[in-house]
């Protein structure tokens, strides 16, 4: 099998992260499964997938556990994204909310910190949060996640606000209405999307037109799922799997290239927007 080079995204910073990486969402719930997640996760590691998303809520910390099993030994290869819940997100609550990260995921850092999505606290709270962790070495970079353009330009008008290293949000073959708004805003501001739930978690997998993309391919309709996010280079996506079958069928993915006619077949299914909309989410 052909296994082609990992293609990175680069931060704002100029750190590059694999442009495919491993979603955590609903892990560490049940001690029945937590072997095979362990075990896919760690496969996902060994195929290059070093960007971990999770977050406090996942399982009620429970997929931090995860995770921290899954990069035991290997925590410099590993890129790790978590996030604080709105309600934890005043100043001393998201420090406070991190330490708790932390401990979980047994390590002295969190690459990537990211509020889920705007809630309670004021933003300016969040961020002097976020700096403050920054400072204490505890965080590397904060994000934030769900964020629609009022938000977005809301948060670019605080002091240090677009420090932001990226917007965590729902895009997938239904949901595309960021085109229309978000996303070229945040092309404008050098701020890459990280791309949530590229299969809507399985409900899109069994369209036809993907089928029959992917039948032409020789490919799973998941796998065409994810090259029609991953051929926009600046990107990054976050596909959940704990199956090992399923995360090596993820990375595959890279090796497809989508041809205008299938472009355009999708399109026809999944019809860009023709105007801005609210930013959807799962
Ligand atoms: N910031 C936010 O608000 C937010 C919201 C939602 C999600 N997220 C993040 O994004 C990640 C991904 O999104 P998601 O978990 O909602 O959904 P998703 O990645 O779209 O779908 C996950 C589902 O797809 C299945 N799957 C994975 N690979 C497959 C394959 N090759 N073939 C068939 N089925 C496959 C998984 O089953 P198996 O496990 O059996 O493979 C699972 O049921 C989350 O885990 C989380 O880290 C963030």
């Amino acid at each position: 099998m052909k296994v082609s080079a990992l293609p990175t995204v680069k931060l704002p910073s100029g750190e590059s992260v694999p442009q495919l990486g491993q979603g955590t969402w609903h892990m560490g719930e049940s001690a029945r499964v937590r072997k095979d997640e362990i075990a896919a996760l760690k496969l996902g590691l060994d195929l290059g997938l070093t960007l971990i998303d999770t977050a406090e809520m996942y399982g009620n910390g429970g997929a931090e556990e995860i995770v921290a099993e899954s990069v035991a030994g290997r925590r410099e290869e590993c890129f790790i994204v978590s996030k604080v819940l709105p309600e934890n997100a005043t100043r001393a609550g998201t420090i406070a909310a991190c330490g708790r990260s932390l401990k979980r995921l047994k390590t002295d850092r969190i690459d990537l910190y990211l509020l889920h999505w705007r809630g309670g606290p004021k933003l300016e709270e969040t961020l002097a949060g976020f700096e403050a962790l920054i400072a204490s070495g505890a965080i590397r970079y904060w994000g934030v996640s769900n964020f629609d353009v009022d938000d977005m330009e809301e948060l670019f008008r605080l002091a240090g606000g677009a420090s932001c290293a990226t917007n965590q949000v729902l895009y997938n073959l239904r949901r595309r209405g960021i085109e229309a708004g978000l996303l070229p805003w945040c092309r404008k501001h050098a701020i890459p999307i990280m791309a949530y739930s590229p299969f809507e978690q399985g409900r899109l997998l069994r369209d036809r037109t993907l089928t029959a993309v992917a039948i032409r391919h020789r490919a799973t309709t998941a796998q065409i799922a994810l090259a029609w996010v991953l051929r926009q280079a600046d990107m990054m996506v976050i596909p959940k799997s704990s199956t090992e079958a399923h995360v090596q069928e993820n990375r595959a993915a890279l090796d497809i290239e989508l041809s205008a006619q299938d472009l355009a077949e999708l399109a026809k299914t999944f019809p860009p927007p023709k105007e801005r909309r609210p930013l959807e989410l799962l």
